[in-house]
């Protein structure tokens, strides 16, 4: 696991500059600090939330202490001490393949205040967070995204989507195995440790994947002070036939449209399955709870295998959306951190208008699909040519670069495009299955 306290590094010079050459000061904010409340009380403006009571303020610092804080302040307004932008970041490491970690500096809580829009203050903020994870040594950024058309100026694309579920039960019908462990309730109180434990498992076995963290854990079992439904949360935990916990649920239960007691909606909050055996027995359980008619669940795989596990397969819909975005800030690391299905001996031309991908790289894999990056020698024609958003999209085997070619984005030929697919082919489709 990363271990850089990103706290400890230098605010970048550049967006330092470029911030007080129009009158605002680039300054980090610890979460010990004063400075905290106004930081928390600007993101939750940013993202149309509500100010802070004093609980959440003391949580959100508990859970944000190891985190590098940077705010941008308008010194001449009237609350100098309110940051007009916020940023947060914090080392972790991405699943790239099964069994196999890369570190990631990881970005949340992007913000400028209506007050300060379009002046250049969101791209100073990311522009430094960038350059200072690259001079760190992070071969990747990434991000999850509100809105899908601000970040792809800074080199970030999307790297692995999920998708939205909503099962109509009364359609469904289980088909799917019956497991042999056995389900029980647990207590909220536990979730946090049993969800960290289970996930930890799963996420490294999952590219796209990352460590979630206490306050995350808190905040799906309903413990933060501003969870509005937390006496509502329920959970339910599979244990294999060995005794072993392999797999949580965390649901509430709303009524249905038209105030219809029989038909209530499940909404999942979390489930996690250390393995097949514990998915199916999850999923059965949701779906074959008395008094439920809809069953919600986010941040499922893209095909969700439950589509497979009923006798109605129309009476699951999955709504596909782009969730985790990366940006390759070292393309050597990046490239040779994954596993590859076949060998492949390519060229790659990557542009990268910030300069940290940039250039002619030679990639070479073995027939163990273990690879060898290196910058390519002039002498090498090049055989595919991409932008840095493009090469992030291809990176875990997520996106294809015969359809990335296609839109245009990926140019080669349908060799040199196919010989790509097939080595970068993922074992398992990436999934982010949080949001940070
Ligand atoms: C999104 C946000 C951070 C942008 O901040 P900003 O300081 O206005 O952005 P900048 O002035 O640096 O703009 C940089 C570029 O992004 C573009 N841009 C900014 N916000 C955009 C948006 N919402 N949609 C599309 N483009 C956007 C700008 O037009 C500019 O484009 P250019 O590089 O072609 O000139 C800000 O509007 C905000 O805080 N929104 C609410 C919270 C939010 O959605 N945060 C994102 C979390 S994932």
């Amino acid at each position: 696991m990363a271990t850089t306290d990103t706290r400890a590094l230098a605010l970048d010079a550049t967006s330092a500059a470029d911030l007080e050459a129009s009158g605002l000061e680039y300054a980090l904010v610890p979460a010990d600090h004063e400075g905290f409340e106004p930081f928390l009380r600007a993101v939750s403006r940013g993202f149309l939330g509500e100010d802070p009571s004093a609980d959440e303020v003391e949580s959100a610092r508990r859970a944000l202490t190891p985190r590098r804080l940077t705010g941008v302040f308008d010194r001449s307004g009237v609350a100098p001490e309110s940051p007009v932008a916020t940023v947060d970041s914090w080392a972790t490491e991405l699943t790239v393949s099964p069994g196999r970690t890369i570190p990631l500096w990881s970005i949340s809580a992007v913000t400028v205040a209506p007050t300060h829009r379009r002046r250049g203050i969101a791209r100073a903020m990311l522009t430094g967070e960038l350059r200072t994870a690259a001079a760190a040594g992070f071969p990747l950024a990434g991000l999850t995204v509100t809105e899908a058309t601000i970040y792809g100026r800074w080199g970030f694309s999307p790297a692995a989507w999920a998708s939205d579920v909503v099962v109509d039960t009364r359609r469904a019908r289980w088909t799917g195995p019956v497991a042999p462990g056995r389900l029980d309730f647990v207590s909220r109180e536990s979730l946090p440790e049993r969800l960290s434990r289970v996930h930890e498992r799963v996420r490294l076995e999952r590219p796209g994947s990352v460590p979630g963290w206490e306050g995350r854990w808190r905040g799906v079992a309903g413990l933060t002070p501003d969870a509005k439904d937390g006496n509502k949360v329920r959970a339910v935990s599979y244990r294999d036939a060995a005794g072993e916990e392999r797999g949580i649920l965390v649901y509430t239960l709303d009524p249905g449209p038209n105030d219809d007691y029989s038909a209530h909606v499940l909404s999942v909050r979390a489930l996690f399955a250390d393995g097949d055996e514990a998915a199916a027995a999850l999923w059965r359980f949701a779906i074959e709870h008395d008094l439920v008619g809809e069953v919600k669940a986010s941040l499922q795989p893209a095909v969700p295998p439950v589509q497979w596990m009923v006798a109605d397969r129309r009476a699951v819909t999955a709504t596909l959306t782009d969730h985790h975005w990366l940006r390759i800030l070292d393309v050597p690391a990046a490239l040779s951190a994954r596993r590859y299905a076949r060998a492949l001996d390519v060229v790659l031309r990557v542009e990268d208008p910030l300069g940290f991908a940039d250039g002619a790289w030679s990639l070479r894999v073995d027939a163990d699909g273990v690879a060898e990056v290196d910058a390519a020698p002039e002498s090498r024609d090049v055989d595919v040519e991409l932008s840095v958003g493009a090469l992030s999209s291809l990176l875990l085997g997520g996106a294809r670069a015969r359809e990335l070619a296609a839109a245009g984005l990926v140019r080669g030929s349908a060799q040199a495009l196919a010989a790509l697919d097939a080595a970068f082919v993922p074992d398992v489709a990436p999934l982010l299955d949080i949001w940070y």
